[in-house]
C-alpha cells in the first residue's frame, strides 16, 4: 500500500518573498482558487502579523477557499500568533504554522537569543496556537546548519505542546541530498514521540538541490513537502512543487508514495503564477517550461510520432498541457469553436467574459493567419487582468519612430471619472516615449525597473507578451499584457502595472523570513 505525501504550497507566502515580487489581493485569491483546482493538501495563504495587506489577504482566502487546509505564519511571538489565528479562523480547516530560528548563527546573530530562550518562546509559542487551533506546525528555522541535538530537543517539545506537523527547513539551501534524507532518518530515530506528528521538508534551491532534497527526505520518510510553483521563493528560490509533485507521479514506484493532486492543473497554475508574480518561466524548466515537452531532434521527433513514450517520461496532457499545434482557430472561426477550445484549456467563462475573450480573440485572428492555444492563453491572461479594477484605461496609443525622428507617441486614456485625456511626448525610443506620455496623464510617480518582450508563437505575426515592474512607494508592482503590437503591448502592461498601484493599499511585508 502507497502512503500519502501531503503537499502544502507556499507560493503565496515563501513564494511571494522573492525579489521584485508583490502580490496584491486579487492575485493571491485567484492563485489561491486554483490551488484549490489542483487539491493540495494545505495553502500556506501568507504571513498575517506582516502588514494589514498580507492580514486581509489570508483572511479573505481563509473564508472564500474552500477544500485545501488555510495556513499562515506566525513567528514564535504571542502578537504573531493572535494574528495569525484571526486570520486563519475562518477557514474551513485552518493551520498556524509556527517557526524560530534553531542554528547558533541566527540565534546568535539574529535573534540574539539562547538556547533556554529560544525552547521556552518555541514552547509558549506552540501551546499557544494549540489553544485556539487544532493543527499547528512547527519549524525550527535553519535546521540543516542548528545543532542536531538541539533541534531533536525543539521537535520533542513542540510535539509536547501539541505541534501536530513538525518541518524541517533548509532554509539556505545548504543541505545535500543524501545529507539530507539522513537527517530526516535522525529526526525519525531521535525525536521519542515523533509518530504523533508528520514530517514535513522544506528546502531552497540555493545549489539547486531543492526537488532532490525534498525528494530524499520522503524516502527517509516525510510525509509532506513544502514548495511553491514554478519554484518561485526566496533567493534562488523553494522547491517547485510541480517537480516534486510528478516525480511522485512518475516514480511514486520508487519510494511507495502517492499524492492527491490533480496534476492536469499544474500547467494553469504554472501560467497563472508566471503572469502575476512576473517572473518567466524558463523555457527549459522541468514539467512546466515551454520547451519541456518540445522535440527538436529528428530522430527524437521520429521516436515520439512513432510513440510517445520512446522519448517522454510524461504524458503532457497528464500536466494539462495545451496541445497547441493540433487545434488551430483562424478569422473565420465563430464563437462555438472558441467556447469549446476555451472549455478544453480547463477555463469556464460566462457570457460576457467569453464575449471580451471573442473580441479579443477576433483582433489577434485579423492580424494572425492562426490562432493557437498558446496565443488563447495569452488573451486568457490578458483577460484575467482586466478583472483587475483598472482606474485608467488606454483608449489609443500612436508613435512615430524610425532612424531619422525623434521617437513620439501620443496616448488618449479613459480616467476615473469616465473623461478622455490626451497628451504627448518625445522619448529616447518609442516605448519610452510611451511610458512618457502616460506619464505626463496619469502623473503617478513610479520607476520602471524592468522591460521585457517574448514572442508567444513562432514567425512574423507573433502575439508579444510584455512584462514590466515598476517601483512607486517603495513597492514593486508587475504589469503584463500580450498583443501582435508589442507597442500597443507595452502600453498596456504599462497601464496594468500602474492601476495596480492604485488599486493596492496594502503596504511592504515588514517581517522577512527564510
Ligand atoms: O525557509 C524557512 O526556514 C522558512 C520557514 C519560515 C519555514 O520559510
Ligand atoms: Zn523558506
Amino acid at each position: 500500500m502507497s502512503d500519502k505525501v501531503y503537499i502544502f504550497d507556499t507560493t503565496l507566502r515563501d513564494g511571494e518573498q522573492s525579489a521584485g515580487v508583490g502580490f496584491t489581493i486579487e492575485d493571491k485569491l485567484e492563485v489561491a482558487r486554483q490551488l484549490a483546482r489542483l487539491n493540495v493538501d494545505i495553502i500556506e495563504a501568507g504571513f498575517p502579523f506582516s502588514s494589514p495587506g498580507d492580514f486581509e489577504a489570508v483572511s479573505l482566502i481563509a473564508r472564500e477557499v474552500r477544500g485545501p487546509m488555510i495556513a499562515g505564519l506566525a513567528r514564535a511571538h504571542p502578537d504573531d500568533v493572535d494574528s495569525c489565528w484571526n486570520a486563519v479562523s475562518q477557514a474551513e480547516t485552518p493551520r498556524i504554522h509556527v517557526f524560530i530560528s534553531a542554528s547558533e548563527i541566527h540565534m546568535a546573530h539574529q535573534l540574539r537569543k539562547n538556547r533556554e530562550d529560544v525552547m521556552e518562546m518555541a514552547r509558549a509559542a506552540v501551546a499557544r496556537a494549540k489553544s485556539y487551533c487544532e493543527d499547528v506546525e512547527f519549524s525550527p528555522m535553519d535546521a540543516t546548519r542548528s545543532d542536531r541535538e538541539f533541534v531533536y530537543q525543539l521537535l520533542q517539545a513542540a510535539i509536547e505542546e501539541g505541534a501536530t506537523t513538525v518541518n524541517i527547513p533548509d532554509t539556505v539551501g545548504y543541505a545535500l541530498p543524501q545529507e539530507f534524507g539522513e537527517l530526516i532518518a535522525a529526526v525519525r530515530e531521535n525525536v521519542p514521540d515523533i509518530d504523533r506528528a508528520r514530517i514535513s521538508v522544506h528546502c531552497h534551491n540555493d545549489l539547486g538541490m531543492a526537488t532532490a532534497n525534498s525528494l530524499s527526505g520522503v524516502l527517509n520518510g516525510a510525509r509532506q513537502v513544502e514548495g511553491a510553483i514554478n519554484g518561485i521563493g526566496e533567493r534562488a528560490g523553494n522547491t517547485s512543487i510541480e517537480e516534486v509533485i510528478m516525480a511522485i507521479s512518475t516514480r511514486g514506484d520508487f519510494g511507495h508514495v502517492h499524492t492527491n493532486v490533480k496534476t492536469d492543473e499544474l500547467y494553469r497554475a504554472s501560467r497563472i503564477v508566471e503572469r502575476v508574480s512576473g517572473m518567466a518561466v524558463q523555457s527549459n524548466k522541468a514539467v512546466v517550461g515551454r520547451n519541456a515537452f518540445r522535440h527538436s531532434s529528428g530522430i527524437h521527433q521520429d521516436g515520439v510520432l512513432k510513440l510517445r513514450e520512446t522519448y517522454e517520461i510524461m504524458d503532457p496532457a497528464s500536466i494539462g498541457i495545451p496541445v497547441g499545434d493540433s487545434i488551430v482557430l483562424t478569422k473565420v472561426s465563430g464563437r462555438h469553436g472558441l467556447r469549446a477550445r476555451i472549455a478544453d484549456l480547463g477555463v469556464e467563462l460566462d457570457e460576457e467574459a467569453l464575449g471580451r475573450v471573442y473580441d479579443a480573440f477576433k483582433d489577434v485572428a485579423d492580424r494572425k493567419d492562426e490562432v493557437d492555444d498558446r496565443d488563447l492563453q495569452a488573451i486568457l491572461s490578458e483577460q484575467a487582468q482586466v478583472q483587475v479594477q483598472e482606474q485608467w484605461q488606454l483608449d489609443l496609443v500612436q508613435v512615430s519612430a524610425g532612424d531619422h525622428s525623434s521617437p513620439t507617441a501620443t496616448v488618449r486614456l479613459l480616467d476615473p471619472e469616465g473623461e478622455l485625456q490626451q497628451d504627448a511626448a518625445i522619448g529616447t525610443g518609442p516605448v519610452d516615449a510611451i511610458y512618457q506620455a502616460i506619464n505626463r496623464v496619469m502623473n503617478v510617480e513610479n520607476e520602471l525597473t524592468e522591460f521585457s518582450v517574448k514572442s508567444v508563437t513562432e514567425g512574423i505575426d507573433a502575439v508579444g507578451e510584455v512584462t514590466i515592474r515598476i517601483e512607486a512607494s517603495g513597492r514593486t508592482y508587475t504589469g503584463r499584457a500580450a498583443d501582435t503590437d508589442i507597442l500597443v503591448a507595452s502600453a498596456r502592461a504599462y497601464m496594468h502595472a500602474l492601476n495596480r498601484y492604485l488599486n493596492t493599499t496594502a503596504p511592504q511585508a515588514a517581517a522577512a523570513t527564510g
